[in-house]
């Protein structure tokens, strides 16, 4: 000790002490400069409820926000059409930075994150002359998960996925300090192109399936597959988006078409998790936000006019052939219905394995919330109907596109359509799927291909066509 304080005491030894110093404090300086600029967290919040469902981040990760801006510009031949994001099905308010279902937060450096509003709102027109209105709520129309996953894919495996091309892009619309284009150029950009390509090994599997197209995702194989890791099968679990609206009046319902899920809270929680969330890092109160708003949001009215005697003569049809599945309060709404009652396309339900509920069920372990009503089930959920005339094309794998056609008898239905094309045919109550724009625009749904069948639920099929219209017609103010 004496010697030491001896040394200190010391020219050498002074010298010593600022050479420890500087270091410690280089250390610090280190420190704190990969805290700032990786994971330093500037909340952004929104005031309105509907902003928040909208952009509100649920910590769904994503790409680095300013490579994402730039990548429509950057590598536009990967995309399919010339309107960039929104040629992927993105809706994008006027004037807005970001479309509807993208957040922007800051973890370091600003990041480009989903919302549930991605799949969880749509647009209509009610002529092709019309502007497109927004529904929050709605399930998505236009969004396509997995052609933006291949875009993004393609863009991480294009040689052009170069610092140097990417560097001044971003300069166009920001201004970069030094330090800020060293991150980009030497950590940033790399790592995000590693996770791009990463993405597209991930969703491989994908490629050997009928793809799901515009409105659809495959609901819970990339979950098994990607963050369970449980070993590929061949089962095909493209499904349509569902709406989250009037969710009050849900209560006591399963959720999920298959009613996987017996808690609202979890199945927003799932939601999460496949939007890419990490289980250590869920958003609980931001979740929370979005609960108390889709229990209350209103379904949509229909936006033309309804004929109310034909609706009032529709209404005791209703209430004798399908209240007791579809009305609230009715003795099986909300219910499973078991799929050799129903009759319709069973391979969502095989997708659905005991491996993954067993996975579910221990995701949650040791933290704030966990998952305790994910079940195996083996039929498709009784959903009441509010909103129905926005929800084509209907059931859960969106096979039928309009309300007419699913009080057809299977052989009469429509077996080829075009998806994703968001002006209404008032006529048979659904988007328009067939003609010369909708076949431009929208994605071929085949129902011969596997999970796409439009087999089942015979209800109604039997009624006289006078009486069908007047079904219609009340399903209209619903
Ligand atoms: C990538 C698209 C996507 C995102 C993002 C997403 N969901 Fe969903 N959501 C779906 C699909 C598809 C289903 C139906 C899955 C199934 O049953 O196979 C679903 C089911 C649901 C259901 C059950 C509805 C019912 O009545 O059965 C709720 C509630 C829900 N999502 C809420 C949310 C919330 C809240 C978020 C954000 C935290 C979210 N979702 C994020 C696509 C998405
Ligand atoms: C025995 C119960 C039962 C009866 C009765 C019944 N349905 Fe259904 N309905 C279901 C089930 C189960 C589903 C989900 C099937 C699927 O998605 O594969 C469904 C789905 C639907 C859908 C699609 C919902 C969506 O979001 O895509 C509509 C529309 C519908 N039914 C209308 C009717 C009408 C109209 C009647 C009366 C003529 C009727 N149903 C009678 C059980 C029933």
């Amino acid at each position: 000790m004496a010697v030491l304080m001896t040394l200190l005491s010391s020219k050498v030894g002074k010298i010593i002490t600022t050479l420890i110093l500087v270091i410690l404090l280089m250390a610090g300086g280190v420190g704190y400069f990969a805290w700032y600029n990786f994971k330093r967290e500037v909340p952004i919040v929104y005031k309105s409820a509907e902003d928040h469902f909208k952009y509100g981040s649920i910590n769904s990760g994503g790409i680095p926000f300013f490579i994402w801006e730039v990548l429509p510009n950057l590598f536009a031949e990967h995309l399919p059409g010339p309107d960039g994001y929104q040629s992927l099905g993105f809706i994008w308010e006027e004037g807005k930075e970001m479309p509807v279902g993208v957040s922007k937060t800051i973890v370091g450096f600003p990041r480009q994150g989903s919302t549930c509003a991605l799949c969880h709102s749509t647009t209509y027109r009610k002529s092709p002359q019309d502007l497109p209105t927004i529904v929050l709520g709605a399930p998505t129309q236009k969004f396509d998960s997995i052609a933006n996953i291949r875009f993004l894919a393609a863009c991480g495996n294009d040689p052009k996925f170069t610092p140097d091309n990417i560097i001044p892009a971003i300069e166009a619309n920001h201004n970069l300090s030094w330090s800020d284009k060293l991150l980009y150029r030497y950590v940033i950009i790399p790592q995000t192109q590693k996770a791009l390509m990463g993405l597209g090994l991930g969703f491989a599997w994908t490629n050997s399936r009928p793809d799901p197209g515009p409105g659809r995702i495959p609901s819970f194989n990339p979950v098994k597959f990607i963050n369970f890791r449980l070993p590929l099968d061949d089962t095909i679990d493209n499904v349509d988006d569902p709406a989250v609206w009037n969710l009050r009046k849900h209560k006591g319902f399963y959720y999920h078409w298959d009613g996987l899920e017996g808690s609202l809270t979890e199945t927003i929680i799932m939601g999460a998790l496949a939007a890419g969330t990490k289980p250590d890092n869920v958003p609980l109160e931001n979740l929370q936000r979005v609960e108390d708003f889709i229990r209350l949001i209103p379904p949509p009215d229909y936006p033309f006019d309804i004929d109310p005697v034909l609706a009032a003569q529709g209404k005791p049809i209703f209430d004798n052939k399908c209240a007791s599945c579809h009305a609230f309060g009715g003795d099986r709404t909300g219910t499973v219905i078991p799929i050799q009652e129903v009759g319709t396309d069973d391979h969502r339900i095989e997708m659905w394995t005991q491996a993954a509920v067993d996975k579910y069920l221990a995701v949650g372990d040791g933290q704030e919330w966990d998952f305790t009503q994910v079940q195996k089930q083996n039929g498709y959920v009784a959903v009441a109907l509010d909103g129905i005339w926005l929800r084509a094309p209907y059931l859960h794998n969106g096979s039928v596109p309009y309300l007419t056609d699913l009080l057809e008898v299977p052989e009469k239905r429509t077996t080829t359509f075009y998806r994703g094309y968001d002006v209404y045919n008032r006529d048979k109550v659904g988007f328009v799927s067939e003609g010369t724009t909708a076949e431009t625009e929208g994605f071929k749904y085949d129902t011969h291909l596997d999970g796409n069948s439009n087999q089942g639920h015979l209800y109604g099929t039997e009624l006289s066509s006078e009486d069908k219209q007047a079904l219609v017609e009340y399903l209209k103010t619903l």
